[in-house]
């Protein structure tokens, strides 16, 4: 090898971890700067009770029983995980108040996998999906299960 050439083959292998670099750098900025988190991080779920009254929720997955727990009026109430890889992951809740039961899935991996925060606001009609001022409102389900 001639010193030319090996100066040449240094300064490729510069450009390419420079850019190598760059590229995990950008990727990182990426995940920080908007909603989507990587699957290492943990998602929040928020509950607010809009519904006029307090209500006793309770919350499970296959693997997590999160417990029964009364919610006042106006009151919010959360939990955290990691979820699954492979979009499966499901909290099923049931929500009882002024003498009726309704249903929800307050955190289904094919509908809100990637948001690292899932909040609801929890109206008679059905819980809303709060985006920012906007919201996404659903109805409440009447029987437990996984479809929505
Ligand atoms: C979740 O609940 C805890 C305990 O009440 C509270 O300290 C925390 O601020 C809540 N987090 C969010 C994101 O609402």
């Amino acid at each position: 090898m001639t010193p030319s050439t090996k100066l040449g083959i240094s300064a490729v292998l510069v450009v390419i971890l420079v850019l190598l670099r760059g590229d995990s750098s950008a990727v990182a900025r990426d995940l920080a700067s908007n909603s989507f988190g990587g699957l290492w991080e943990r998602t929040t779920v928020i509950l607010y009770n809009h519904l006029g009254a307090a209500v006793t929720h309770h919350c499970r997955s296959k693997d997590n029983d999160l417990g029964i727990h009364v919610l006042q009026q106006g009151q919010s109430w959360n939990f955290s995980f990691s979820p699954d890889v492979f979009f499966k992951t499901l909290f099923y809740s049931s929500f009882q108040w002024d003498g009726q039961v309704r249903y929800f899935n307050v955190y289904q991996g094919s509908r809100d996998f990637g948001f690292k925060v899932v909040s609801w606001r929890l109206k008679p009609t059905g819980p809303c999906y709060i985006l920012g001022q906007d919201e996404n409102c659903f109805h409440w389900k009447s029987a437990p299960g996984i479809s929505t």
